[in-house]
This record gives structure tokens, sequence and C-alpha cells, in this order.
């Protein structure tokens, strides 16, 4: 059964950009896109950069490596690989200020 973990507070999210967060051997990058706070699994499946590093635009994450762009509504690849070579998404919950993650 997975439990909820607080990784980080919202006001520690810049808009627009992204946040790594260590769990054991687990990183995720949590991003901010206006309003929506959204995690997904921080390895570029592409080779392996820090999708933390990059940046969200028109609400995709952008790799800063070589800038292939994955969806931050459900992960797939919209832009430079194929489309089932996304990212995991990590479901997220926001209470009083914290960005809570299921792990
Ligand atoms: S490592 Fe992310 S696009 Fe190449």
């Amino acid at each position: 059964m997975g439990r909820s973990v607080a990784v980080c507070r919202v006001s520690e999210v810049p808009e627009g950009r992204g946040r790594v967060v260590r769990l054991d051997d687990w990183v995720i990058s949590v991003f901010r896109d206006g309003d929506r706070i959204v995690a997904i699994q921080d390895a570029c499946p592409h080779a392996g950069a820090s999708l933390g590093s990059g940046w969200v635009e028109d609400g995709a994450v952008v790799c800063p490596l070589h800038r292939w762009r994955f969806s931050l509504i459900d992960g797939r690849c919209l832009g430079g690989g194929r489309p089932d070579e996304g990212v995991s998404c990590v479901p997220v919950e926001v209470r009083e200020g914290w960005v809570w993650v299921s792990v």
C-alpha cells in the first residue's frame, strides 16, 4: 500500500521551473505551471538529464539537454522523441502549503 510524503513547500517551487526532490533512491521533479503543481520522474528517458533543470513551456517540461518535451498532464513525449517515450507522472496533492507525493 502506498503512502504520502511531504516533499517541499509549494512556495519553494518556482513558477515555470522544476525542483528536484530525492526520496531514498528515487528522484522526482516538482513543477509549478500556473496554479498546478505536477511531479514527474526526474531522469529524461532520452539520455538521463535532470528534467528538474528544465523549464515549463505551453504545459510541457522541456529537457535542458536536447529539448525533448514532456506533457505535464500525462508525461507523454510531445516533441523530440516518440509519444511513447514519455515520463512517469507521480500523484501529487497540495495540503496546507505543502506538496505531498504518493510513493
Ligand atoms: S537527455 Fe533529455 S532530451 Fe536528451
